[in-house]
């Protein structure tokens, strides 16, 4: 038999007032990825073959980011907010030109949902229900619809604002997430109507809708943790905290080890190979790989790297985007790294900045380099070649070139081109005057320092 085609539908629609920020709700973002992007990760991951994404007048930044994201999803705009089932109904052309055999509703701000879930919430479905709602037993059922349960089947979900009094004692409660028959989907969502207390069109209805028609619904139970909806900056960082410990629970099930789980804060894209020590404090911003055996010392911050195998990094190193480590590669403490590629078994162990370069393989650059890639309008690239040695304290004027096996002075300042295997010295020269300390110190003691200092 082939496998059930499936619509996604998620509700992206609302500013969310209480986030009191300019920024739309599903833009916010937890493990480096916004509510929106976790949402479609989890859709694409069950295997869903078309997605829809609606969203509010004017929410065209949430329209982009769901094109960013999943290049094949469909925007639909919802042009009053009149109710959940209306929102879903926005996006009524894909349901009826798609035909899917299933159609699952997800919310935009409920990021936590696992891709597992989705497929479990289907599974009805394809046993002939013509409704699956996804249900769980939060802590406080304040605000959620109450699930009210005959017989094992579902038969009404009754928002708060309409429950009598015996309903909201009920503790098992609507997650949101719903999954719709295709065949009946539309039939179902334009039955429903506005008649309650917000005179809203609730999707929450389709199954009342649903058990009219004579059709079945059910509900599928899941942890609080999955269906937590944001709405606030609290939720945020509450979400952000479940975010964590599941990719800290993953990393070390995947045989990283992480001294201190719960100081190490990762993205939903961080990549690990085998063998990897990750120790206590680092942060890894967006779209960072670390390869077999590599060490990422305390203190350290990692965004848009690539960390080749058994390279070390830190303590207290900034790795920024467009950093490539070879094998092996050694960066040290206070060392700034920006779009270079420093190569196999190279090092900067102390204190440097290293921009736009490249950095050939086992080159040593010495504490204090800086690369100077910035004029003040344009920025300039600087190339140090392979087995090269930079002297501490250097400034490589960019653009530059440090040929292969070159050496430059302790504290030059390079404006100008060397040659592979040359030695560069651009600083001033020592003078050394002969007893002149010791004459100060005879002067002094007599009173007359400053004929000696003219000297
Ligand atoms: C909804 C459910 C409730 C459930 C709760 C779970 C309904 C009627 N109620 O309530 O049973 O317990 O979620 O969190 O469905 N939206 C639109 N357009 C609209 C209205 C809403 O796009 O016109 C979107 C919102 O942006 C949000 C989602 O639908 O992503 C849910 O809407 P919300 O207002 O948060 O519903 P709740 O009152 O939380
Ligand atoms: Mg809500």
């Amino acid at each position: 038999m082939a496998p059930r085609t499936c619509l996604a539908i998620v509700l992206a629609a609302g500013e969310g007032k209480r986030m009191r920020s300019a920024m739309p709700k599903v833009l916010h973002a937890i493990a480096g990825r916004s509510l929106l992007a976790h949402v479609l990760a989890a859709i694409a991951e069950a295997g869903v073959t078309t997605t829809a994404v609606v969203v509010g007048p004017g929410d065209d930044a949430v329209a982009a980011e769901a094109a960013r994201v999943l290049p094949g999803a469909e925007c639909f705009v919802q042009r009053a907010r009149r109710g959940t089932a209306d929102a879903v109904l926005a996006a009524k052309p894909a349901i009826a030109r798609r035909r899917p055999d299933d159609v699952l509703i997800a919310y935009g701000d409920t990021p936590l949902i696992r891709s597992a879930t989705l497929t479990r919430l289907r599974a009805p479905l394809a046993a002939g229900a013509a409704v699956a709602v996804l249900a769980f037993r939060p802590s406080d059922p304040a605000g959620y619809g109450r699930l009210i349960v005959a017989d094992g089947e579902l038969v009404a979900i009754r928002e708060e604002a309409d429950a009598s009094a015996g309903e909201r004692a009920i503790g098992l409660c609507n997650g949101g997430l719903m999954a719709l028959a295709g065949a009946q989907a539309l039939a179902i969502l334009e039955r429903i109507g506005d008649h309650n207390r917000k005179g809203e069109f609730y999707l929450t209805d389709a199954v009342e809708v649903a058990r009219r028609m004579r059709l079945r619904a059910v509900a599928v139970e899941v942890e609080e943790d999955e269906v937590r909806g944001i709405n606030t900056k609290r939720q945020l960082t509450e979400a952000e905290a479940v975010a964590q410990q599941r990719l800290r629970a993953a990393a070390l099930d995947a045989g990283v080890t992480l001294i201190a789980p719960e100081t190490v804060f990762l993205s939903a894209d961080t990549t690990f190979g085998k063998d990897v020590v990750v120790e206590p404090y680092v942060v890894f911003g967006g779209n960072v790989t670390v390869e077999d055996g590599a060490v990422i010392h305390s203190f350290s911050h990692l965004a848009g790297a690539h960390i080749g195998k058994g390279a070390s990094v830190g303590p207290f190193a900034r790795l920024r985007p467009g950093t490539r480590l070879g094998a092996g590669a050694r960066i040290g403490n206070f060392v700034e790294i920006k779009e270079a590629v420093i190569e196999a078994g190279a090092k900067a162990n102390h204190l440097s900045y290293i921009g736009d370069a490249l950095v050939g393989a086992n080159a040593n650059v010495g504490a204090g380099t800086i690369t100077c890639n910035f004029d003040g309008s344009d920025k300039h690239r600087t190339t140090i070649g392979k087995d090269a040695f930079i002297g501490s304290n250097s400034a490589l004027v960019a653009p530059v070139e440090v040929g292969a096996a070159a050496y430059i002075g302790t504290g030059s300042v390079i404006t100008e081109n060397v040659p592979a295997g040359a030695l560069a010295l651009a600083r001033g020269r020592q003078i050394v005057k002969e007893g002149w300390a010791t004459r100060l110190r005879a002067l002094k003691s007599l009173g007359k320092k400053k004929a000696l200092l003219r000297d």
